[in-house]
């Protein structure tokens, strides 16, 4: 491969956690990497700057591969226009975003300036420089209060309990009509609950080890009646690489007398992203207790509003598509994760 042959593939989220563990896959792959993040302060920055010296660390492949950061903001109509024309990307795999379910609650107009107006200038970059292949993260709070179990693709997702679920829900409307009316190829994948070893400060694996490591109590919402389908981030980054490389095609049995929710005549697909092993609430407690050595102090609260009680993944599609569904066992991943924690933050 000589260095105009290769592409340069657009991740955006590149300094979050899953975007900066996509990357560093990418790279090691020796494709080229233009990472795009604003660095905001909704979780520590120095742990997004931490993760994005690690990739500018990597060394660069002798073939012209390798990465280069932009800070800029998704919002910023005209600085992400001339992103994309300057790198002209061939993929983008779009992982920015407001993230967090209960910080919808408190601070809506984050989750529609960079979710909904970001996204869809990540849709007008790809329309009008012919992207060959969007992949974006939808999310699991898609099935908002759904009780049928496991969640399929298949299953209705029209009550989401969460602003940040409907912008994800949004962003999967949006971009099968760029589909749609551009052939734009665009796959979304509705992550569960994903863990690991960089991971987010805001979710309970960080919250509670940082709490349990500090000897105080941890906040047990739904007084522990809660269930996770919590995937490990190795399991994610194989299968968004895994989507990227198959560009979504039409479904050529798509019937829109019965039509299916999660493919389209035109070249949109969507699939679940889950460990597909749901955990109570208490057991991953036990778990991270034995892989931290240390026992926790639970404070059992009352359901948080936005929240749901369980989630669980069926990936049977994603299976199907690509070869592969999450299986990393919980004790497996969260052995990394405390390693990780515990080295990371010296304690
Ligand atoms: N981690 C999970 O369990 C999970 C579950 C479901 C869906 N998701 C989705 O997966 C994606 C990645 O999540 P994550 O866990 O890595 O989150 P993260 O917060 O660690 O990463 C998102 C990154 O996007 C950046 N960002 C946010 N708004 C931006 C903007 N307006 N302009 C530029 N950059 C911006 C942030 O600075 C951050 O570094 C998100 O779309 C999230 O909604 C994550």
């Amino acid at each position: 491969m000589t260095v105009t042959d290769l592409r340069t593939v657009l991740v955006t989220g590149a300094a979050g956690f899953v975007g900066a563990a996509v990357t560093e896959a990418l790279l090691r792959r020796g494709e080229r990497v233009v990472g795009l993040d604003n660095l905001n302060a909704y979780y520590d920055p120095a742990l997004k700057r931490a993760r994005l010296s690690r990739l500018q660390c990597m060394p660069a492949p002798d073939q012209g591969g390798g990465f280069r950061f932009r800070q800029l903001d998704l919002e910023d109509g005209s600085a992400m226009a001339e992103l994309f024309e300057s790198e002209r990307p061939r993929a983008v795999i779009h992982l920015a975003a407001q993230a967090g379910v209960r910080y919808s609650i408190e601070n809506p107009s984050a989750y529609i300036h960079s979710n909904l107006v970001g996204f869809g200038n990540i849709l007008e970059g790809c329309r009008h420089h012919g992207v060959e292949h969007l992949v974006y993260a939808s999310s699991s709070s898609v099935y908002g209060g759904n009780r049928r179990m496991p969640f399929s693709e298949q299953h209705p997702v029209n009550h989401p309990v969460s602003l940040y679920a409907a912008t994800k829900k949004a962003n999967e409307l949006m971009a099968h009509t760029y589909s749609h009316l551009y052939g734009l190829p665009a796959t979304g994948l509705r992550f569960f609950t994903v863990y690991g070893p960089w991971g987010r400060p805001d979710m309970a694996p960080m919250l509670f080890a940082k709490a349990i490591l500090a000897g105080e109590p941890i906040r047990v919402f739904n007084h522990g009646r809660m269930e996770r389908d919590f995937t490990y981030i190795d399991d994610i980054v194989e299968g968004v690489i895994r989507c990227l490389d198959k560009p979504a095609t039409p479904d050529p049995s798509f019937d829109p007398l019965d039509p299916n929710p999660a493919t389209a005549a035109a070249p949109h697909r969507l699939f679940n992203i889950g460990n597909s092993q749901p955990t109570p609430l208490l057991r991953f407690i036990e778990v991270l207790e034995d892989a931290l050595g240390v026992k926790a102090i639970p404070q059992f609260e009352p359901m948080q509003p936005g929240d749901v009680a369980a989630t669980a993944a069926d990936t049977s599609a994603l299976e199907a598509w690509v070869g592969f569904a999450p299986h990393t066992p919980l004790e497996v991943g969260i052995g990394h994760f405390a390693r990780w924690y515990r080295d990371y933050y010296g304690v």
